[in-house]
């Protein structure tokens, strides 16, 4: 995603701002720019590709000036270019604004301020505030700023300055992240604390519609409506060099734990309220594309194919149009007949796997339709498909994709939820219930992160373990498959994940105390069944951890210790894990979390190289 810095104080804010974005490279960037303040005179300097490129440009021309803002660019609306990248400035080039996040609304405000007389220069949703707080500018750039963001629905951080009110840096939050950094003479903003933790080490954490007034002397922050706000400054507990994973160990937690924000933007101008209609702009499929779809197939590779295998659930669910899944590679080699009115849906976080890319070739070739879930804009999938959902996930730097997967289904479902009201295949009650299911998501998620300790405890009774068999039923197996390949890929145990149905076929021959099981028992259709199986497993003394829903009472819990006696039989699971009750629709977002970081905290009891496994790549370009 966008990272923002900026800088007002007696130093040099372009080297300040500088070293601010190298700090927040990890994030993933396409271009940067950087805009300081000198003599009432506001200079802006954009690079697009890497950032030494800015360095170079700074080397040969310095950008002077005591106050300034800085960006990297993640592309979510326009394709990389210099045009695009950020600050943007207003008409009379006086205003500058940097910005993390999405506006939704952006296209009806460009038109009306458009109509208004404001010259626009690039594609992006960021410039639209710019011209906004122009426009509201009448020598107060708090009050402007406050109008303008006022106008706004959507996530954003901005930075904000002015070169006729030079003594002052504006900034203002909804849903992007955003801290503001305490110096002596000096003062700080920034999308994270990594990004000026070499400067300080206490910072304000701003909150949602939240304003902050900093000038070198000092910090003023308040709502909305100018009620001042005050706030103890939080200390940050890691050093400077621990910065670039914003104090997570591994880039792999630190993206399990981005993935609340990552849902907001991802929702942004999508899904606002469970009354509202979903919209989804630029998938190139029009509403009689969608009514006629007669079969809908899911193609992609890895974790990203389970969400694909999600999707197939949801899409005969609700849409009530046949659905499919198929592993990229697979697909090609069974050529499968293609009707006509064929969707196909390509999913993939890269957007450059080169099995999914043939695939996707191949369906084209047979007359599907293809869009394609997707996390990098502008990428080879996204360019060749007809049209684009994309994730919003902002960068996913750890080979073992986590919050990719999480909202490559977040979008899935909601692409299902949008063909079902455009085909009135879903009652309102129900999908209002579905949508509500779904906002409720992020604070799911946080609530989940928040038990991370209990999961950690888990972890320590079986990460020693040399096997492990996932287990679940329906609409939930794709998230145990999920689970295995986290577990396998970054520890390396062996793992593999079933559908507890089959288990009486094969599988149960497996058990032994050698071998945990994971059971997914969420309530819904398929509970009785799984606590059948979970009490045949015990009966073969295999130790089990269950993941259930908050206030399940039913389950019998042993409690016991995988390295008791293997007589115990009580007959319950010896570990549960707990998860907030929701729509069985939308159970495979909250159960890939604790799959997630019980993953995780395993291989990291085993000293395992998480971010960076052996054998793999991050993205596999090659067939
Ligand atoms: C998942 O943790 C792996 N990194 C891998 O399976 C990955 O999901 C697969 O290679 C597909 O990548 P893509 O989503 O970029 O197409």
């Amino acid at each position: 995603m966008c990272g923002i810095v900026g800088y007002i104080g007696s130093r040099q804010a372009s080297s300040i701002c500088f070293a601010g974005l190298r700090r927040l490279e990890y994030r993933g960037y396409d271009s940067a720019g950087i805009a300081v303040i000198k003599d009432g005179e506001l200079t802006v300097r954009k690079v697009i590709g890497n950032l030494n490129n800015m360095e170079d440009s700074l080397e040969n021309k310095p950008l002077e000036g005591a106050i300034g803002i800085g960006h990297t660019r993640w592309a979510t609306h326009g394709k990389p270019s210099v045009e695009n990248s950020h600050p943007h400035l207003s008409c009379d080039g006086k205003i500058a604004v940097v910005h993390n996040g999405i506006i939704e609304n952006y296209q009806e405000l460009r038109k009306q301020l458009t109509e208004e007389g404001h010259a626009f220069k690039s594609q992006t949703d960021t410039e639209t505030v710019a011209h906004l707080v122009e426009k509201y500018y009448n020598g107060d750039l708090r009050e402007a700023l406050i109008k303008a963001v006022k106008d706004l629905h959507g996530a954003f951080a901005i930075g904000c300055i002015c070169s006729d009110s030079p003594s002052e840096l504006l900034a203002v939050r909804r849903f992007s992240p955003l801290v503001v950094g305490i110096g002596e003479t000096e003062n700080y903003i920034a999308s994270d604390m990594g990004a000026i933790r070499a400067e300080t080490d206490k910072v304000y954490v701003i909150d949602d519609d939240e304003i902050c007034k900093i000038t070198s002397a000092g910090i003023e922050i308040t709502d909305l409506d100018s009620n001042p706000l005050t706030r103890e400054p939080y200390e940050i507990p890691w050093p400077a060099d621990a910065a670039q994973k914003g104090g997570y160990k591994k880039f792999m937690l630190k993206e399990i734990h981005e993935q609340p924000d990552a849902i907001h933007a991802c929702l942004a101008g999508r899904l606002s309220a469970a009354d509202k209609p979903i919209t989804f702009e630029n998938i190139g499929l029009t509403e009689d594309d969608i009514k006629g779809f007669k079969k809908v197939i899911f193609t992609a590779c890895g974790t990203a194919m389970h969400a694909g295998h999600v999707g197939r659930f949801v899409m005969d669910k609700v849409a009530k149009i046949p659905a499919e899944s198929d592993l990229a590679a697979e697909l090609q080699q069974r050529d499968p007949v293609v009707l006509e009115n064929t969707l196909c849906i390509v999913v993939s976080q890269s957007g450059e796997t080169a099995d999914t890319l043939e695939a996707l070739r191949a369906m084209k070739k047979k007359g599907a339709k293809v869009i394609s879930v997707i996390n990098v804009v502008d990428s080879s999938i996204a360019r060749e498909s007809d049209g684009v959902a994309y994730i919003q996930a902002g960068p996913e730097i750890s080979v073992a994709s986590t919050k990719a997967f999480t909202l490559q289904v977040v979008t899935i479902q909601l692409l299902a939820l949008y063909f079902a009201e455009v085909r009135q295949s879903c009652d309102t009650a129900e999908l209002t219930r579905l949508k509500a299911a779904i906002l409720k998501t992020p604070d799911d998620i946080k609530k989940i992160l928040d038990r991370e300790d209990d999961i950690i405890e888990v972890a320590k009774k079986f990460y020693k373990m040399p096997n492990a068999l996932y287990l679940a039923r329906g609409i939930n197996l794709p998230s145990a498959m999920e689970g295995s390949l986290k577990l396998k890929e970054i520890s390396y145990i062996h793992a593999e994940a079933y559908s507890a149905g089959e288990m009486k076929h094969g599988p149960i021959a497996l058990v032994c105390p050698e071998i945990f099981i994971v059971a997914v028992v969420c309530q819904g259709p398929t509970y009785d069944e799984m606590i059948g199986n979970i009490m045949e497993i015990k009966a073969r003394s295999g130790p089990v951890i269950a993941i259930s829903y908050d206030g399940d009472e039913k389950i019998p819990l042993t409690g016991a210790d995988p390295d008791a006696d293997p007589s115990d039989i009580a007959g319950g699971p010896n570990e549960m894990i707990y998860v907030p009750r929701t729509e069985e629709y939308v159970s495979p977002i909250t159960i890939g979390v604790p799959l997630q970081l019980l993953a995780y905290h395993i291989a990291d009891l085993r000293g395992e190289d998480i971010d960076q496994p052996r054998n793999l790549a991050k993205t596999v370009t090659v067939k």
